[in-house]
């Protein structure tokens, strides 16, 4: 297969073979936790020990490298098991400069037991470029974006904020969970490194949690060894099951998010038309303030969207206390539309807005969407 193979093709076929002894064309779990030697003693076979290598996250690593043009990739038990070992291959004491609206866990994880170990964490608005810029005057060994970002979807101009990051000499890292290399390749914008929550889109159906790191061929080597060690050495490894369940939903991982995006983007619109909403955070919408940079570094709007409703806390609550066929839930990416009032679980310290709803549209009809959005508004 050629690797200049179309995104979609990739997918099908990145990580996979016919079994040469069998001729399976589907793969299988290989739940061995430790490989025999050759009689000398070499592992002519390249297998050891599960927690260091395995048949599975292997044929995994090299879809998610290929489908995001890294040099390599490394499989996590889960998208912040990712975060951690990028946050443990820093220095101790390292200054590390994040984006303002992020993920809460993202931000609890390097405030809160990355800060205990040293590490310096400053939070900035990543749509002011100048106030980036002043961040990065002072020594930075990492500026981490995360676009769309969660759960307001503000857009970072990921090719700008590398250059700015490269320039001084921090480590560029993009979470790439809610836009996916189908819509957003970070490597080739300038990122050193692209990171996942496998648990969204790629594994799509809400069944496992996973996580990934994926290397650009100009990131530094010390880095990647230092990330593959806390891999192997730390061991918050996905399991080889799965791995096979990650590789296989990675398949039809174009085909869903194209249709959820097609779906989000109409519901975007229906939102944005509402009288019960105040604002529609959507980047595939004309007035959405990132929507040009946006236009540039992604295929399409995704399939993540929220919404502030008109009123407070309680009538946000109110209104995700309505929907019947969207489920409130956390977590996104999956078949199923999930919808979540944020900040109860977000905490007081969050920026998010008393009366945001964030959507994870799925791959309901979107008529059945809009009445379920229509009655839970009233
Ligand atoms: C943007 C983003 N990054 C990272 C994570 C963490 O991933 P996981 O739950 O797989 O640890 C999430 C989870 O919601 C997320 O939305």
């Amino acid at each position: 297969m050629k690797k200049s193979a179309h995104l979609d093709t990739l997918a099908v076929h990145a990580g996979r073979a016919v079994d040469p002894t069998t001729g399976a064309v589907a793969a299988s779990p290989v739940l061995a936790t430790t490989f025999e030697r050759d009689a000398d003693g070499a592992m002519s076979r390249g297998f050891v020990y599960s927690r260091t290598e395995s048949p599975n996250r292997a044929a995994l690593e090299t879809a998610l490298a290929t489908l995001e043009g890294g040099r390599e990739a490394l499989a996590f038990a889960s998208g912040q098991a990712a975060t951690a070992a990028v946050l443990q291959a820093l220095a101790p004491g390292a200054r590390v400069v994040f984006p303002d609206d992020i993920y809460h866990g993202t931000r609890h994880l390097v405030k809160q037991e990355f800060g205990r170990w040293g590490i310096v964490a400053d939070f900035v608005d990543f749509s002011d470029l100048t106030a980036v810029t002043k961040a990065l005057a002072q020594p930075t060994a990492l500026v981490w974006i995360e676009t769309p970002s969660n759960p307001r979807l503000k857009i970072a101009d990921i090719a700008a904020l590398a250059l700015l990051g490269r320039a001084a000499g921090a480590l560029v890292v993009a979470d790439n969970t809610w836009a996916t290399p189908l819509l957003t390749q970070p490597l080739a914008l300038g990122a050193h490194i692209a990171m996942h929550s496998t648990t969204k889109y790629i594994g799509g159906h809400s069944d496992v949690l996973g996580g990934a790191l994926i290397v650009g061929h100009d990131c530094p080597p010390e880095t990647a060894a230092r990330l593959r060690s806390w891999q192997k050495l730390g061991g918050a490894v996905p399991a080889p099951f799965d791995c096979w369940l990650l590789l296989r939903s990675l398949a039809t991982m174009p085909v869903r998010l194209r249709a959820q995006s097609a779906t989000a983007a109409k519901l975007a619109g229906f939102l944005a038309a509402h009288p019960r909403v105040e604002r529609v955070n959507y980047p595939g919408l004309a007035t959405h303030p990132g929507h040009a940079i946006a236009q540039r570094q992604m295929a399409s709007g995704g399939a993540m969207l929220s919404f502030e409703v008109r009123g407070d806390l309680a009538a946000a609550r109110a209104v995700a206390g309505r929907v019947q066929l969207i489920t409130r839930a956390t977590s996104l990416g999956g078949v199923e539309s999930l919808l979540e009032h944020r900040k109860p679980i977000e905490g007081a310290d969050s920026p998010t807005p008393d009366n945001l709803l964030r959507l994870s549209v799925g791959l309901e009809h979107i008529d059945d969407l809009i009445a379920d959005l229509q009655h839970a508004l009233g």
